[in-house]
This record gives structure tokens, C-alpha cells and sequence, in this order.
């Protein structure tokens, strides 16, 4: 197609879309590929070039995966969270600000845009909480579980965001978040990034991940979920449809949509553009979730 022609489709969604908050949840599982982490962060300077504003949240767990295994210990995740000790807390901040938040504002600028990394100690941006030890059900067993350093959300201080979109710049979100008392809390990017996206009012949210969306067996491409209200939402995680990393997704994306935001997008990070396709045409790439 001509690139005039398909400028004049997305017309609608330019009117739609200009001026507008959008978060971007950019999942570690999408970024593996160098490749795939550059084409993402292109799109979402694209993006501010055609006048929205991005706010990138990113996740990085296949590095602190890697990280913790180079160091002798063994990544544990229950409920699709890593339980966090001292030494994994460690390892998610080095990580996670040290080598992908500085990776991310390298890249936006590489591609033409002004990127700034922050966390959820700079401005008091993100006070968090341990999150509460709970039972769980493993192996047919009811089990407390103590998360460790896991964090949830106690309150969100939008000023340096706003800060930095009012003056052009692409804030590039680190998950990790900080209590009265200065202790640290490692945030799953998900939660972070919803919770995020209500407190700004964001037009929308959009998570990438390296799978095409909900599906109802994730090993098959052609049960993917195109539509979901609410209410299916809770239906998929009482089924166990719904497992893993993506379970944090969904409860996020339900907030979201309780929290007065009008839609969610899953979609598959690894394919190219697929940020773009799903703002800017009507053939949505993923999943989209909305109230009902
Ligand atoms: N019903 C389902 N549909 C699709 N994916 C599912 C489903 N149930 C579980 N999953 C898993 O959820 C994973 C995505 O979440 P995951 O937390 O692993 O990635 P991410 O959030 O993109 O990356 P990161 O956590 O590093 O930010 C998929 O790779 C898939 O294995
Ligand atoms: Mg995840």
C-alpha cells in the first residue's frame, strides 16, 4: 500500500489518539530479541512523533532469569510472581535499572526521541507495600506463600511524569517502588504499568509480551481471544486458562478498566509493529479487553 494511502486511513485514529497518554507495558519476554527491543522502542518514538505521549513501564524477566542463574540461584514464581529475597532483590535492581531502563533511553534516543529513566524513588513516584503473605493452592496443597520483597502499590505521585510529557520527553519506567522507610520493593511491570496508567488517566494501555494475546491454550496460535469483557476475564483465571506471568496481566488489565480506562491491548511484541497496527487500523492484533 502507498504510504499516503495508509496515512489517510489511520486519519481516525490520529484525531482519536492526538494528544493522548498511552502506556506501554514493554514485557522482558518481548525484548529478548535485540532486533525486536530496537523495532518496539522505534515504534513508540513513532509514536511520539505523531503527537501522542508514551510511557514506557518494561519488565526484564528472561535477563534477571539469566542473571540469577549465572549466580547460582534458582528463579521461583507463584501466582506468575517472583518471590523476591534479599539476594534476587539484588539481582531485579541491577538488572532491571542498571542494564534494561539504561537500555531503553539509549534506544529511544538512537531512534530520534529524548528518553529518561526513572524509578519509583524519583519524586516519590511509586510508594509501595509489601505485598501481604497469602495462601495458595500448589500441587492440590492450600501453602502460605511469602512473596519476599514483592511489592504492591500503596500510592502513585504522577508529578514527574507529568514533568517529563509536558516538556517531550518519553519517561522510560523502571518497576520497582519505594516505602516511607526507603525499603525497596520489586514490582511485577504489569501491576506497576496499570496502575500507572489510572493514576496519569491514560487513554490506554497496551502490554507487549511474546505471545499474540489471551488464548485459550497458549501453545496455539489459533485460540487466541480477540475480545474480552470483565466478567470473562475472571471467568479465564477461575479455569486456570489463565496461568503464569499472565495472570498478573489480567488482574492488572481488570483494574484498568474498574480504574475508568476504556480499553487494554495484549499483543505480541515479537511481531513487527504491532504496537502501531493496533492503535492505528481497525484489524486489532491481540487481545483487546474492555468493560463489557
Ligand atoms: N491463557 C494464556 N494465554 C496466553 N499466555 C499465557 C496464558 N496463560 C499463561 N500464559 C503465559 O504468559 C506469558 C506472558 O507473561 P510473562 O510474564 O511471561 O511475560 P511478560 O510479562 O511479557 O514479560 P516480563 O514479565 O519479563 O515483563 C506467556 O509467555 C505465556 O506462557
Ligand atoms: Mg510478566
Amino acid at each position: 500500500m502507498e504510504a499516503g494511502e495508509s496515512f489517510a486511513d489511520a486519519l481516525p485514529w490520529l484525531k482519536k489518539y492526538s494528544g493522548a497518554v498511552i502506556v506501554v507495558k514493554v514485557g522482558g519476554h518481548a525484548m529478548v530479541d535485540p532486533e525486536a527491543r530496537s523495532g518496539i522502542i522505534k515504534d513508540i518514538v513513532t509514536l511520539k512523533f505523531l503527537g501522542l505521549k508514551p510511557v514506557i513501564v518494561h519488565g526484564g524477566g528472561p535477563e534477571i532469569d539469566a542473571m540469577m542463574k549465572r549466580m547460582g540461584k534458582t528463579p521461583q514464581f507463584v501466582s506468575g510472581l517472583r518471590v523476591t529475597d534479599d539476594e534476587t532483590l539484588e539481582i531485579v535492581r541491577m538488572v532491571l535499572v542498571g542494564n534494561v531502563n539504561t537500555d531503553i533511553v539509549s534506544l529511544i534516543a538512537r531512534h530520534g526521541g529524548k528518553g529518561v529513566g526513572i524509578i519509583g524513588n524519583d519524586g516519590n513516584f511509586i510508594v509501595a507495600r509489601k505485598k501481604a503473605p497469602e495462601k495458595v493452592v500448589m500441587n492440590g496443597k492450600e501453602v502460605d506463600i511469602d512473596y519476599g520483597w514483592v511489592g504492591e502499590t500503596e500510592s502513585i505521585n504522577p508529578g514527574i511524569l507529568s514533568l517529563l510529557l509536558e516538556n517531550g520527553y518519553i519517561p522510560a519506567i523502571a518497576p520497582i517502588g519505594y516505602d516511607a522507610a526507603g525499603n525497596c520493593f520489586n514490582l511485577n511491570a504489569d501491576t506497576a504499568a496499570g496502575d500507572i496508567a489510572v493514576a496519569i488517566g491514560a487513554t490506554s494501555l497496551v502490554s507487549l509480551t511474546d505471545v499474540d494475546g489471551v488464548m485459550m491454550d497458549p501453545k496455539k496460535k489459533e485460540t487466541l481471544i480477540p475480545q474480552l469483557s470483565v466478567a470473562q476475564c475472571y471467568e479465564l483465571i477461575n479455569k486456570g486458562v489463565v496461568s503464569r506471568g499472565m495472570i498478573p496481566k489480567i488482574l492488572s488489565s481488570i483494574s484498568v478498566i474498574k480504574g475508568g480506562i476504556k480499553s487494554v491491548h495484549i499483543i505480541n511484541g515479537n511481531l513487527p509493529h504491532a504496537l502501531l497496527q493496533e492503535l492505528f487500523t481497525d484489524k486489532g492484533v491481540g487481545t483487546c479487553i474492555t468493560l463489557d
